[in-house]
C-alpha cells in the first residue's frame, strides 16, 4: 500500500500505474493494450475534438473489511456506455470487452484501491472517443475505448453532510429532445458555466429544470434528484435525465425497506412537500440537500432543520454503502467480486 491519506482524498484525478485501451478500426475492435502513459496520441481532425463524439462512464470499486474487492453493477454501466455511443453514432464497446478491460485495469492498479471504512473508493472512468479524422460533420471511422482508474473521496466536499443547491432557469444542461438521457461530454460542457456561477454564489451544485417549460425538476448537476414524502421515495421521470444506476439501486432498496416508489414528473411546487431531498450518483453517493434556492425568484426551500441528513436518506445511504462494501447481504447480485 502506498503512503496515501486515504481518508482525505478529494474527488479528482490521481495518477495510477496503468490504463487500458482498445481501438475500433475497419469495423472491428482490436487487441487490449496496456499503457503506463497518461497521454494519447490523437489526430488533430478526430471527431472527438470537433464534433463532440465522446461518451464516458463512472463506476466504483470497494475493498471490503473481508478483504474482497467488489465492483458495483458494472453491467449497467456497460449498457449505458453502449446507449451513449449509439446515441452519437460511435462504435459500441461490447460488454465482454468492457468487462475484460475493467478487470485488467483494476488488477493492474490494485494497490490504489483504498482500504475499507474511510469513505474512499477506486473510481473507474471508461471513455469512448471518435479518434478518426473528419472535417464534414460525420461520425468517425475509428474509435478508441479506454479505461483509467484513480482513488477518490466524496464528490461534494461535505461528504454525507447536507449541501445547498441552486435552481437555475437561464441555463439548461440539455435540450428537450437532446442528449440528456445519455452520458456524453457535451452535456457536461453545457453545465460548466451555471455550475461555476453556483459555486461562486455559495452552492454545491445546480438543480436544473426541464428545458421545455422550466416547471419540473430535472437533475442535480452530475446526480439525480430524489425526495422523500412520508414513506414514499419520489424521483423525477423525464427524457432529459441521465438514468442513474445509483438511483435505480436506491429505488430497489426503498422497495426492500417497504417504501412506495414513484418515478414521475416532479413539479417545482412539490419541493414544498418533501420531508427530505437529496442528490444521488456514483460520485455523489447520496448528498442530502439542506437548502434549495431558486436564483430567479429568490424562493427558498429548507430541509434538514437540525443540520443533519434525514432518517430515511441516512438509512438508504447506509444500506447502499453496506451492500457496496460487503457489509450487507447483496441479495440482488449487484456486486462483482474481483478474484
Ligand atoms: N446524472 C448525471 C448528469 C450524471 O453525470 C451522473 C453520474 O454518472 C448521474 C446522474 C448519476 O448516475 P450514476 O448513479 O449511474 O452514477
Ligand atoms: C459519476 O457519478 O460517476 C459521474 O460520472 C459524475 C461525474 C460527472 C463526476
Amino acid at each position: 500500500m502506498e503512503n496515501i491519506d486515504w481518508g482525505n482524498l478529494p474527488f479528482g484525478y490521481f495518477k495510477t500505474d496503468y490504463n487500458v485501451r482498445c481501438y475500433y478500426r475497419n469495423g472491428k475492435w482490436g487487441d487490449i493494450e496496456v499503457s503506463d502513459s497518461e497521454y494519447i496520441n490523437i489526430h488533430m481532425a478526430a471527431t472527438a475534438l470537433h464534433y463532440g463524439q465522446e461518451a464516458f462512464e463512472g463506476m466504483k470499486v470497494f475493498r471490503g473489511k473481508d478483504g474482497k474487492i467488489r465492483v458495483f453493477r458494472w453491467e449497467e454501466n456497460a449498457k449505458r456506455m453502449q446507449r451513449s455511443c449509439n446515441g452519437i453514432m460511435m462504435a459500441e464497446p461490447p460488454a465482454k470487452l468492457f468487462k475484460q478491460m475493467m478487470l485488467k485495469v483494476i488488477k493492474l492498479n490494485e494497490k490504489h484501491i483504498p482500504p475499507p471504512g474511510l469513505g474512499a473508493a477506486l473510481y473507474i472512468r471508461p471513455l469512448t472517443i471518435g479518434s478518426g479524422p473528419q472535417v464534414g460533420v460525420k461520425p468517425a471511422e475509428e474509435y478508441l475505448f479506454m479505461i483509467f482508474v484513480g482513488p477518490v473521496g466524496p464528490y461534494f466536499k461535505e461528504g454525507f453532510s447536507p449541501v445547498n443547491v441552486q435552481i437555475v432557469t437561464d441555463y439548461d444542461r440539455t435540450a428537450p429532445n437532446g442528449t440528456g438521457h445519455i452520458k456524453v461530454g457535451g452535456n457536461y460542457a453545457a453545465s460548466l458555466r451555471p455550475a461555476d456561477r453556483a459555486h461562486k454564489e455559495g452552492f454545491s451544485t445546480v438543480l436544473f429544470l426541464d428545458s421545455k417549460n422550466h416547471q419540473y425538476i430535472d437533475e442535480a448537476g452530475p446526480a439525480n434528484f430524489f425526495g422523500i414524502k412520508g414513506n414514499t421515495y419520489v424521483t423525477p421521470d423525464s427524457h432529459t435525465i441521465l438514468p442513474s444506476i445509483t438511483n435505480m439501486s436506491l429505488r430497489q432498496i426503498a422497495k426492500d425497506l417497504g417504501m412506495t416508489v414513484e418515478k414521475r414528473p416532479v413539479a417545482l411546487d412539490e419541493l414544498e412537500s418533501f420531508d427530505e431531498v437529496g442528490a444521488c450518483g456514483t460520485a455523489a453517493v447520496i448528498s442530502p440537500i439542506k437548502k434549495i434556492v431558486n436564483r430567479e425568484s429568490g424562493k427558498e426551500y429548507n430541509y434538514c432543520l437540525n443540520g443533519k441528513a434525514g432518517p430515511i436518506s441516512t438509512k438508504l445511504y447506509q444500506t447502499l454503502k453496506g451492500i457496496q462494501e460487503g457489509e450487507i447481504e447483496d441479495k440482488h447480485g449487484w456486486n462483482l467480486i474481483v478474484e
